[in-house]
């Protein structure tokens, strides 16, 4: 910086440098961190002007952050500051220094990126099926079933509230000695298979009776990963890579039956075949879980999951991964007696889209696959009527959207 105010003192340019310019990073968490660079930046406001820079305007740059999880703490998802805080904090420490240094105050320059745009958007899907983890039909024993599967059928017998740590444990033993047994070849397919079942049967039953105890502590996180996978018509890594990229945790809820209690506990999967894109940190009214209350699913019901504050940087730095391609975006505002209206509505990226941002020409696909079926007529291997209906369902295909409609 003194190198570069000598060079525009020489160059005749140091009337120039009116702004100075900090940033000191994105969701900065703690107010006393941004306290103490103010300050700091002060110093070299001050310390420049007393070198004859002309400078007048002081810009703090972007990090005032977003209180993702409501927990006002000072950590990566939350913030221990208000805006107003944040506000009075920069002018209280500005105003300080300037006084102590005699000189007039600048104008305060921000650049908020984050908390302008977050809450302003939220993200829809729909969940299209469920693993669920507790549906699995008890085996029924057998005769020459491994004494090891008899013993994990007999934990039923002995679970109690007072007994579930001992239970879960057994089960795991049994289980995992039947997955060595397997592996040594010493137990055939079908028999693994009744193993797994038998195991996940007695999980099941020691989850209901540890949650409908209120059991808590050890046992409640080893649980924790037995959960619920509902499978959602989204891209993490399109919609919201943060929350692969850096464990970013948005607020997270289900849009519908909100007048009853939801009575599984399910991780968020998306429709990608990536094993990391899944949403699997929740913030509910204790803290952060690694699953979300929901509803069980019904037939006849589309059932809605959204994800909060997600306006800043997610669309932005989406990307293409398994060529999920931008998400349909409708833009609505409230109006002033508490209704709201639809202002537009833009269609995501169809599937011809996609491929040509990945320079597949849809136009050459076309035709591609239009010979592919005029040889497979040719060779009577497709008739006349069915040549058209898979070329129209080949177009509308690439017309469609990468999302399942
Ligand atoms: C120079 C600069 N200004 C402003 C911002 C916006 O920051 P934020 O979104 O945290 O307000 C950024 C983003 O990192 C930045 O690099």
């Amino acid at each position: 910086m003194v190198q570069l105010v000598d060079r525009l003192e020489e160059t005749g340019f140091l009337g120039c440098l009116i702004l100075q310019h900090n940033h000191l990073g994105s969701q900065v968490p703690n107010i006393i961190d941004i306290r103490r660079t103010v300050t700091e930046a002060c110093r070299f406001y001050t310390e420049l002007k007393s070198l004859g820079a002309p400078l007048g305007h002081l810009d703090f740059g972007g990090g005032l952050g977003i209180d993702y999880t409501g927990e006002k703490r000072s950590n990566e998802n939350s913030v221990n500051y208000t805006v107003d805080e944040y506000c009075s904090n920069i002018i209280e420490a500005v105003g300080y220094a300037m006084d102590e240094a005699g000189i007039e105050h600048p104008i305060i320059v921000t650049e908020s990126g984050r908390f302008v745009v977050a809450l302003s958007s939220m993200l829809v899907f729909d969940v299209l099926d469920a693993t669920l983890y507790d549906v699995v039909q008890k085996p029924t024993p057998r005769e020459n079933d491994h004494h090891m599967l008899t013993d994990l059928l007999a934990v039923e017998g002995y679970l109690k509230p007072e007994r579930l740590q001992e239970c879960f444990n057994d089960a795991v033993f049994y289980r995992d000695e039947m997955r060595a047994l397997f592996r040594r070849g010493q137990l055939d397919l079908r028999q693994m298979g009744r193993a797994e079942r038998a195991f996940w049967h007695v999980l099941s039953l020691i989850a209901k009776v540890a949650r409908s105890n209120g059991i808590i502590g050890e046992l409640e996180e080893q649980l924790g990963s037995f959960v619920d996978y509902y499978h959602c018509n989204f891209s993490l890594f399109q919609s919201l890579p943060d929350v692969w990229a850096i464990d970013q945790i948005h607020p997270v809820m289900p849009l519908q039956r909100m007048d009853e209690e939801p009575t599984r506990r399910a991780i968020l999967t998306d429709i990608t075949c990536d094993s990391d894109g899944k949403i699997k940190h929740f913030v509910l009214e204790d803290g952060v879980e690694n699953s979300l209350p929901v509803h069980d699913l019904k037939d006849d019901e589309n059932y809605l999951i959204g994800v909060f504050f997600v306006g800043a940087y997610q669309e932005t730095l989406g990307d293409l991964h398994n060529l999920f391609g931008d998400a349909n975006v409708v833009t609505v505002s409230l109006t002033d007696d508490g209704g709201y209206q639809i202002e537009h509505e833009t269609e995501g990226d169809s599937i011809a889209e996609v491929l040509s941002y990945v320079e597949y020409d849809p136009q050459d696909i076309m035709v591609a696959f239009r010979k592919t079926v005029e040889r497979a007529v040719r060779r009577g291997e497709v008739n006349l009527d069915e040549r058209k209906i898979l070329m129209s369902a080949y177009k509308d295909s690439l017309a469609g959207y990468t999302y399942f409609e």
